[in-house]
């Protein structure tokens, strides 16, 4: 048995069609792009954003926007050629299956549920920290050992289970209510955005970039890897400083890689997906460029509040009903987030299953609902678990490492498929291969070498537990294992 054994795009194509594990079609590309935007707006630019410009870039904050986005761009071409080629549930792990091998494809599936999962659960502690100032500002009072931060945040448990029960009922309905809260979400941030112009002194963006200043230096756990390895100190402000901006609002582009995830309920996938993928990156960039450039319009960048600028730009000019209404919106907005990472995060399972890396038995599908409903019940009780009992601010590095982990072995992924696969249809194909895959594998590793060494020695434990499950169960259960071993015997 080769350690790298593949499973041939043909055999995932034919998988997806097998009646017990067959998921409704019945995604549109607007839906897609309404998944997308649901997902990747959200506790990025509602609280990133004023940290950002306050503490790392500026006024230039909407440069580190713009860098982060053409990282993303670089990615989301990759994975848009993939899920054209490949057009089954799974996103990045059923693509690597197919160009990498198996140990790959595990290891980016096991990347992917940490993106996820983690994303999750961290989102809706933000999420239980916006609903605690929305229902402050409206005079009910929770009390804080319940919320955010709390001995145990009975508020974000509470959310996922809600949203667990509505992706078990069904991916429609969980689409129907997705778009109302985006619907939701998107006005507040057009809100920000008109509302606020009104308030725009150009005065705070001078200077455009402030000048570059030595950050308190970090040691031990909490520096950055690039500094414990090459002894680089990280400045804030100055061009230095747009470029931490950008690792850091890196964050608020997590999720279109999700839209690939859908690929098996999609009409139409070939051509829905890079549409999907591609769309709502260009509509987040746009909105956050704009959001930016009207925040550090409204307060200077030194005044701006690093936890929730987007409302306090507006309770600083006096304006204390649209930041309350902004406080609203950002619940709705977070909700759609943590829906769509619980939804991706099954959905990854479900291929890790059915290919029996997992227990198959996870991956069975409910007969009146026709979603998975074992799986669905799992994340749910995981997220739970890690949103109610884990401290806030702790994880969020950590899901960064999961996505960029995952975006660097799909750019790899993509050369790789493109001399063993040339025969393949692609109804998306990257540009310039193999240039531009390699950069977006480079600029993944840099954004990687910038976050903590606590960070990376966390990863390096989720890979180890990661392997470990792989050599004991996985390898020996695997379904491609199952068919190298029947071809033997028959030859
Ligand atoms: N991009 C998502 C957010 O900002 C994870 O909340």
């Amino acid at each position: 048995m080769s350690i790298l054994r593949t499973k041939s795009i043909e055999q995932s194509l034919a998988d997806a069609e097998e009646p017990e594990h067959q998921l409704k079609k019945s995604l549109s590309a607007l839906d897609l792009i309404v998944f997308g935007v649901g997902v990747v707006i959200g506790a990025g630019i509602f609280t990133l954003t004023g940290r950002a410009a306050n503490q790392t870039a500026g006024p230039a904050i909407v440069l580190s926007f713009v860098l982060a986005a053409v990282c993303c761009a670089l990615a989301a071409m990759c994975y848009a050629e993939f899920a054209s080629t490949v057009p089954v549930s799974g996103s990045a792990y059923t693509f690597s299956y197919s160009s990498l091998g198996e140990i790959f494809a595990w290891i980016i599936g096991w990347d992917l549920l940490l993106e996820m999962v983690l994303g999750a659960s961290v989102v809706a502690q933000g999420w239980s920290s916006y609903l605690m100032v929305f229902l402050g500002n409206i005079g009910i009072d929770v009390p804080e050992a319940i919320g955010a931060g709390g001995t145990v945040d009975l508020l974000s448990m509470g959310l996922i289970i809600v949203l667990g029960i509505l992706i078990t009922i069904g991916i429609k309905e969980s689409m129907r209510v997705n778009l109302v809260l985006v619907s939701i979400k998107l006005f507040i941030v057009l809100f920000v955005i008109v509302a606020g112009i009104g308030f725009v002194n150009s005065a705070n963006y001078h200077p455009f970039i402030p000048p570059a200043q030595a950050t308190d230096t970090t040691t031990g756990l909490t520096q950055p890897l690039i500094q414990a390895l090459l002894g680089h100190t990280p400045s804030a402000f100055g061009v230095g400083g747009i470029f931490a901006g950008a690792a850091l609002v890196f964050f608020a582009y997590i999720g279109f890689d999700v839209v690939a995830t859908t690929a098996e309920e999609t009409k139409n996938p070939q051509r829905s997906l890079p549409i999907g993928i591609i769309g709502s990156l260009i509509i987040c960039t746009v909105l956050y460029c704009a959001v930016s450039i009207v925040v550090t319009g409204m307060v200077p960048y030194d005044k701006l509040d690093p936890e929730a600028a987007l409302a306090n730009a507006f309770t600083v000019h006096g304006e204390d009903w649209m930041a309350t209404l902004i406080s609203a919106g950002a619940v709705a907005g977070l909700t759609t987030v943590v829906l769509t990472l619980m939804i991706g995060a099954s959905r990854v399972v479900f291929a890790m299953s059915r290919d029996n890396l997992l227990p198959r038995g996870l991956a069975r599908v409910h007969p009146t609902f026709r979603t998975p409903y074992v799986i669905t019940a799992a994340i749910t009780v995981v997220c739970a678990l890690v949103a109610g009992l884990t401290p806030v601010g702790v994880l969020e590095e950590m899901v960064n490492v999961g996505t960029l982990s995952a975006f660097l072995l799909v750019s790899i992924g993509i050369i790789i498929l493109r001399r063993t696969r040339p025969d393949l249809p692609r109804a998306f194909r990257v540009p310039w291969v193999p240039v531009l895959p390699i950069v977006s594998a480079l600029i993944c590793l840099w954004l990687m070498i910038n976050l903590s060494v606590e960070t990376w020695l966390r990863f390096l434990v989720w890979l180890v537990l990661g392997f470990g499950i792989y050599f004991f169960y996985s390898r020996s259960h695997s379904r491609v294992g199952d068919t190298e071993v029947e071809d033997k015997v028959a030859s």
